[in-house]
């Protein structure tokens, strides 16, 4: 494993983190025993940030993970770093202009949720929580991240985050700006290259960490999806590529697969080493699903970087998707 600083704080996180989404349920049936045993191969292979969320199974991926890191401290002395996400009152999603902030994430809603985290997770405090969303219609007077400040100086939480919205990456970069975060999720891959204009370059100059998620496009950019690929109705992936989605993702993948056949890379390989190639993102956090997958996605780090050559190249794939639930 390799480590990177996370942003301007005093610790390394290592460049492949582990997606916590998916051991929470949402994604068809999850057995607990791949979960544990994922979580437990991935911190083995030296991951030490983990990424999770109140809504990933109601709390279940939280208490998975909490369970784990207990055991493990039971039995050796490591740190590991669990990100989790408090989400907004029920409401249209991403919020829209026309939401304020106050009723998206009112003082009592965080809180409440900051001991509910606390409790799943079973620590005195979490290391970074992130607000699950958010609209630039809040740059102006952030409340939330205020009471987020409040509960830091309280000690309840380590960092403050801000998961950004899939198609707006951009509107934290104010924010990151103005000091009022310790780290930033994105979505950054083969496909969505958006951040890579400014707000990587922003992340950099201000300090401020970076979290990359959906790094394979919901598992697309692992190569393994053909047009006969069918996903179960409790797979939220039933609706990611319904219609005509998949063939048009499946068509762009064989693109990039024509760029790496020259290469010793495969698809999924190549997917980590992309996002991992810019020097401001700190962590990428695969989603991972059993101890195979873990293997698999540390052991990209021993592999050597993607060359200036090959990073042109991939860079060509930019695919700014737009709204994809929005319509097809
Ligand atoms: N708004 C937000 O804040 C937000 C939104 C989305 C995600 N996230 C976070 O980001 C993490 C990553 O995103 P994601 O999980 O949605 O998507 P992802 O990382 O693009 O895809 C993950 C999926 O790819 C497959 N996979 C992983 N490693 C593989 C390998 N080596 N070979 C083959 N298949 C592999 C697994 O699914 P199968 O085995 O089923 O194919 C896995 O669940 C999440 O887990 C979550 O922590 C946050």
């Amino acid at each position: 494993m390799k480590y990177r600083a996370f942003g301007r704080h005093q610790f390394s996180v290592s460049e492949i983190g582990f997606g916590g989404w998916a051991i929470g349920g949402s994604w068809g049936s999850q057995s607990d025993a791949d979960s544990l045993a994922a979580l437990n191969q991935a911190i083995d292979l030296g991951v030490n940030f983990i990424d999770t969320a109140a809504v990933y199974g109601d709390g279940r991926s939280e208490r998975l993970i909490g369970g784990v890191l207990r055991d493990r401290a039971a039995r050796k002395r490591e740190t590991i770093i669990v990100a989790t996400k408090v989400a907004p009152t029920s409401g249209v999603q991403p919020p829209s202009p026309y939401c304020r902030a106050d009723e998206r994430y009112p003082e009592a809603l965080l809180r409440e949720s900051v001991d509910g985290r606390l409790a799943n997770l079973g620590t005195r405090q979490i290391d970074l929580l992130q607000l699950h969303t958010w609209t630039r219609a809040w740059n102006g007077d952030p409340k939330p991240l205020r009471v987020l400040r409040e509960l830091k100086r309280e000690g309840k939480i380590g960092l403050i985050g801000v998961s950004a919205p899939d198609h707006d990456p951009n509107c934290v970069i104010d924010l990151m700006r103005g000091g009022w975060l310790d780290s930033v999720q994105i979505i950054y891959n083969l496909f969505e290259q958006e951040p890579a204009a400014e707000l990587l370059a922003v992340a950099k100059t201000t300090g401020v960490g970076v979290i990359v998620r959906v790094v394979f496009d919901e598992g697309a950019l692992t190569g393994k999806f053909t047009e006969k690929t069918a996903f179960p109705s409790d797979d939220f992936r039933a609706r990611y590529f319904e219609g005509d989605r998949l063939p048009r993702v499946l068509t762009r993948i064989e693109a990039i697969r024509q760029d790496l056949a020259e290469t010793r890379y495969t698809l999924a390989q190549a997917a980590l080493k992309f996002a991992l190639a810019h020097p401001a993102v700190s962590t990428v956090i695969p989603g991972i699903r059993n101890a195979a997958q873990a293997t698999a996605n540390c052991e990209v780090c021993e592999l050597p970087d993607l060359s200036p050559e090959l990073l042109v190249r991939l860079r060509r794939h930019n695919w700014h998707k737009g709204s994809w639930y929005g319509g097809k």
